[in-house]
């Protein structure tokens, strides 16, 4: 399931982002905000188990999530969603992965991966802005289910049609929360009209 956002606060915010004038305190901001909106929309399945709690007056029924969850931001461009989660979810625990696309072949490269040994987490939402061609997204979550994790979400900000098909046919099982869709890839892998890249455009390296 593909499930793009419709509130007017994240399109708005979206158009500050694709603004290339913005500089990258104002666009770390905004990439912590969306994802802070997205958090809800994409937590909305989560499940929860009820417990008693003691208000001042007496006791009332109460919720908690049942998993545990964790974070898993693609570095580097993920990084910067993990503040818009970790809001609402301070407990989640992070676990990060390295990956880079080669320029010339547009294949993700692993570098980093310090994932202990089995899954410590029920749920893991896979934060990444940009879903391109689709590789590094398919290539975290391979690493995700070998080492056995069972629930997954991609969470990201900007997608390309082709990466969306490209996610869907390797994981289908994978459901994928975007803030927007948009129009296509260019011949060098970039989503259009897009932002340019999240990476550079977070830690001013551009
Ligand atoms: C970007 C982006 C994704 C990937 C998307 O990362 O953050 O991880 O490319 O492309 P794909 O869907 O075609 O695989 P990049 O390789 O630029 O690394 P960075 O985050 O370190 O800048």
């Amino acid at each position: 399931m593909v499930y793009e956002s419709k509130h007017p606060l994240v399109k708005h915010k979206i158009t500050l982002l694709r603004d290339a004038a913005t500089k990258p305190k104002k666009f770390r901001e905004l990439i912590r905000e969306v994802t802070l909106l997205l958090s809800y929309e994409a937590t909305a399945d989560l499940a929860v188990k009820e417990g008693i709690v003691q208000t001042p007056l007496e006791t009332a029924v109460g919720y908690e999530l049942q998993d545990k969850i964790g974070l898993v931001p693609v570095l580097r461009a993920g990084l910067g969603m993990v503040n818009g989660f970790w809001e609402m979810m301070p407990s989640a625990e992070v676990w990060h992965i390295g990956l880079y696309r080669d320029e010339k072949t547009l294949q993700p490269v692993s570098y980093y991966n310090k994932l202990p040994t089995s899954p410590t987490v029920g749920v893991c939402l896979v934060l990444d802005p940009m879903l391109a061609t689709g590789g590094s997204a398919s290539a975290t979550i391979d690493i995700l289910k070998k080492w056995g994790a069972k629930r997954i979400k991609f969470v990201g900000i900007l997608a390309a049609p082709e990466g969306i098909a490209e996610l869907h046919k390797n994981h289908p099982d994978v459901p994928i929360h975007i803030a927007q869709i948009d129009e296509r890839l260019n011949d060098f892998g970039f989503i259009m009209p897009g932002l340019g890249d999240a990476g550079d455009r977070q830690f001013g390296t551009a």
